[in-house]
């Protein structure tokens, strides 16, 4: 594996790559890696000639900045497990490289109702921050395909809409969501819970398998009346847990029985806030 610190070098190494009708995938991540990244650089390896990671813990999506200090690093392990997965290229840039003239943004990127709603609603300036350093990253790698994790189903939508704002030919690919036995969905953010809040995380997946069970036409309020009673019982302070269409994440309280919908939560268990969804039909 090739190990890049500065965006210029990278640039013109897959600037001749390029050339030489070589494909690039892009896994971009925040590091502290988990099966459901390597899951990503397996989906690129399978459809790509090369394959380049980031990892970056980008300082501008933290809309909370105890979150942002506590994010696990374990860059040794990343390495080894990057090394292992057959990844050919890390990109390991410092916060100076992605933001030489500094982290106060320059630009509104129009997401329109993506950011009133849901993790728009709840982590106010967020998604202009993740925008901000994908649209570097994409800058920078100019990828044919961008592997993202189904996970953060809303950033999904986002980094879409941003690919079409950027007017780029990148190919957005969502990878399904990888899970622990109990059913919890793997999260960096996972690493700082005990082996018993591990276990007490794993209703979150309860709670969407029992709303996918549940769900029939008609009124659906009472599914997320109970699957916010259930996190609650739990000991989650509940952020949201709804459902909307899986389309444009309107949420919806009468379901005609047609439109495709996705459940979606975000719960803190103690200091950590989790998020997890499932497509419901
Ligand atoms: O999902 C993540 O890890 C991050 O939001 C991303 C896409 C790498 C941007 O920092």
């Amino acid at each position: 594996m090739v190990l890049f610190k500065k965006a210029a070098d990278l640039s013109n190494w897959l600037e001749t790559q390029r050339k030489n009708k070589r494909r690039v995938g892009f896994v971009p991540t925040m590091g502290a890696l988990h099966a459901g990244h390597l899951s990503l650089i397996d989906s690129s390896k399978k459809e790509n000639d090369i394959t380049v990671a980031s990892i970056f813990v980008n300082p501008t999506q933290f809309n909370d900045p105890k979150d942002f200090e506590k994010y696990p690093v374990t860059i040794e392990k990343d390495l080894d497990l990057l090394e292992k997965a057959g990844c050919n290229v890390l990109f390991l840039p410092s916060v100076k490289e992605i933001y030489p003239k500094g982290t106060i943004s320059q630009k509104e990127y129009d997401l329109g109702f993506l950011e009133t709603v849901l993790e728009g609603k709840y982590r106010p300036g967020h998604f202009q921050g993740v925008c901000m350093v994908v649209e570097r990253l994409l800058n920078i790698v100019a990828p044919h395909n961008l592997y993202l994790g189904q996970k953060d189903y809303q950033q999904c939508m986002v980094i879409t809409r941003l690919t079409e704002l950027m007017g780029q030919p990148i190919r957005v690919n969502i990878c399904p969501t990888l899970r622990e036995s109990g059913g919890l969905a793997m999260s960096s953010r996972n690493m700082r819970l005990s082996e018993e809040e591990r276990k007490t995380a794993s209703t979150i997946y309860k709670c969407l398998s029992l709303a996918k069970e549940k769900l029939k036409p008609g009124n659906i309020a009472a599914i997320k009346k109970e699957m916010k009673t259930m996190l609650e019982k739990a000991g989650f302070k509940t952020d949201y847990a709804e459902i909307a269409d899986a389309r444009t994440l309107e949420l919806i309280n009468e379901w005609d029985g047609k439109r495709k919908l996705v459940g979606l939560i975000a719960a803190f268990l103690n200091e950590v806030r989790l998020i997890d969804n499932m497509m419901l039909n």
